[in-house]
């Protein structure tokens, strides 16, 4: 154990006591759980461990947010209150960063209230591959805090390439041309990505790029699936085009609804993704990546 987490510990919710055990494990600091207590009327009541270490590590991936985000918002300040001089947040799925600008007048910037909620409240953010498009870095979401953004890309390009003999790797839009062009450096595989032109939630074009899938295994990468319209899209294409396979490796799945047989239904085969966000298509773990992190992070 590292001098920084000897006086460590994980401190997370019940509902992700798994993730936690292995993330608590790959550091060799106790693990803490959460008790929560939700009112008839919808209040949440949180008890703590009533000593904490200097350090606490509190675990919560942001799927499914908006409670979690009180949550949080209570957690914190409580654990500093008992004892905790330095609280992280290790989020594996951070939410609420792809309203990153008003694309209308009056709209809420979401990405920049949700961050400053999360500077007031912790020391530091750990988070995989957060969906920053128009902000650069993870700091200026967390002003004047550690903001520390890992990407599961290496991973999943690892991942594909132990799958797939000699795939080409595309993106369905320019936001993911970083995370595909990172897979594939390392294994010699060809990427590249498309355009996508969003009208609704459920409304997505995509251009794909000009590359000849004609025969060829094709994995489709993107950083977040939700209701999987984006990648069925590209999907149905590569398929027009004469691909011979077509897989589909995902950071943060969400995939809400339908999405997995939508998927299935535009042609893909497999689907794999990180335990970022838990689903039954989880095949990469972060918790390795995360622990290195957080060895780091001082
Ligand atoms: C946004 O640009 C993201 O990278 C994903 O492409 C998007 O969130 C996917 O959403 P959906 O699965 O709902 O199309």
């Amino acid at each position: 154990m590292t001098s920084e987490l000897s006086a460590a510990c994980v401190l997370a919710f019940d509902d992700e006591t798994a993730f936690a055990a292995r993330l608590a494990a790959a550091l060799e600091i106790p693990l803490h759980v959460v008790d929560r207590h939700r009112f008839p009327d919808g209040e949440v009541k949180l008890r703590l461990p009533s000593a904490l270490p200097p350090r606490v590590i509190l675990l919560r991936g942001l799927h499914h947010p908006n409670e979690k985000l009180v949550e949080l918002l209570l957690a914190a300040p409580g654990a500093r209150e008992l004892g905790a001089r330095e609280v992280t947040l290790v989020a594996p799925y951070l939410a609420y960063m792809r309203q990153d600008m008003a694309f209308a007048p009056g709209e809420v910037v979401s990405q920049r209230h949700v961050g400053a909620l999360l500077a007031q409240a912790f020391d530091a953010v750990i988070t995989v591959d957060p969906h920053l498009h128009r902000v650069r870095s993870i700091d200026d979401v967390v002003p004047q805090r550690r903001g520390v953004a890992l990407s599961a890309a290496p991973l999943l390009g690892a991942w594909i390439a132990q799958q797939v003999a000699a795939p080409v790797i595309v993106g369905p839009d320019e936001e993911s041309d970083q995370w595909v062009r990172e897979a594939a450096r390392g294994h010699g595989l060809e990427a590249a990505s498309g355009r996508k032109l969003r009208r609704g939630d459920c409304d997505v074009s995509v251009m794909l790029p000009d590359v000849d899938v004609q025969g060829r295994a094709v994995v489709l990468m993107d950083d977040v699936a939700s209701t999987g319209h984006t990648l069925a899209a590209a999907a149905s294409q590569l398929r027009e085009r004469g691909a011979a396979s077509i897989d589909v490796a995902v950071t943060h799945a969400l995939f809400v609804g339908d999405a997995i047989e939508r998927l299935h239904q535009a042609g893909v085969l497999r689907v794999w993704s990180t335990d970022a966000v838990p689903h039954e298509t989880n095949r990469v773990s972060v918790v390795p990546l995360l622990a290195t992190a957080l060895r780091r992070d001082r």
